[in-house]
């Protein structure tokens, strides 16, 4: 396995990854890996010849008062892991690489980032944009790896990918779950035994929700309701968003109908977390 801390670098490897016709996916992560960024990987692996991962604690896509100090940056045992799980190369920049100069271009995809988490980090989706259009021009893979668990990311990434008509397939994978349901995440670990215990009951709304509308529930309101008392059985939460949207536009509902997204956002003590899942009432 190959890393690379230049950008420089990285074009060398993947021109020489190229010139032998292969295929290149990427899979663009904070590090501190985890089960979910290794399913990337291996569906990367299926899907690509030369994979590739990055890893870069992204500065701009992190507001005042938020975890970018504080956010965990293992990158032995990171490599360690894509070395196991076979990636050809890891691109680990510093943030003078990835932002030499004061950056003075971003990337804006509107609308889709104006609700759910865009509406309580605002300035997020712009450093995330931001930095995966940079990834995707250093890296220029044909296949690039999402995670469902950051539903409206992906969305958004999708879009600047139409919109910009940037040459590259964005293909979104599972969300990979504890076996409890919560959602595996780098920022459980700032949990204690005793908040992890209750971070269960934010997959146990969604199955609420689930439930409701397989029952034939369609208002929304009355669904968000019902979610809210489940979220309000953590002592220490403090719900920030229970939302039900349509699953394209990502714009909110009265009624359930199609595919929809539900969508929650808790703090628990210093920890942000959020899930979600997708129902299509349609098609079940
Ligand atoms: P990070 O939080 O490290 O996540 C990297 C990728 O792993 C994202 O696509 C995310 O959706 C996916 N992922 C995280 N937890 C997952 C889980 N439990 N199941 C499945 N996939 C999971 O998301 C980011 O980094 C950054 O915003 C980034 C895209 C790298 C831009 O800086």
């Amino acid at each position: 396995m190959k890393v690379a801390e230049t950008i420089e670098s990285v074009r060398n490897y993947i021109k020489a990854a190229h010139a032998k016709g292969e295929k290149i996916g990427f899979v663009p992560t904070m590090g501190a890996l985890h089960i979910g960024h290794i399913s990337l990987i291996e569906e990367a692996k299926k899907q690509a010849d030369y994979v590739v991962v990055s890893i870069f604690v992204n500065p701009t896509q992190f507001g005042p008062g938020e975890d970018f100090e504080k956010y965990p940056r293992p990158l032995e045992k990171d490599l360690d892991i894509c070395d196991k799980y076979g990636v050809d190369l890891v691109f680990a920049p510093t943030p003078q690489e990835m932002y030499s100069s004061r950056n003075l271009t971003w990337v804006t995809v509107e609308k889709l980032t104006e609700t759910l988490c865009g509406r309580f980090r605002p300035g997020h989706f712009q450093g995330v944009t931001t930095v995966c259009a940079k990834l995707f021009n250093i890296v220029q893979p044909e296949v690039a790896f999402f995670g469902q668990k950051d539903a409206q990311q992906a969305i958004v990434i999708k879009r600047m990918v139409t919109d910009l008509n940037m040459p590259l397939q964005i293909v979104v994978c599972p969300t990979v779950r504890e076996p409890d349901g919560l959602a595996v995440s780098s920022r459980n670990r700032y949990l204690s035994p005793q908040q992890r215990k209750d971070a269960a009951l934010i997959y146990k709304s969604l199955q609420q929700c689930k439930e409701m509308i397989d029952t034939g529930a369609t208002d929304v309101q009355q669904i968000i309701v019902e979610m809210r008392k489940v979220l309000q059985q953590i002592p220490s939460g403090q719900i920030e968003y229970v939302s039900i949207v349509n699953a394209e536009s990502l714009e909110e509902i009265d009624h359930v109908s199609g595919k929809v997204l539900a969508a929650v956002a808790v703090r628990i003590g210093s920890s942000r977390l959020i899930d979600n899942i997708l129902l299509d009432t349609v098609n079940g």
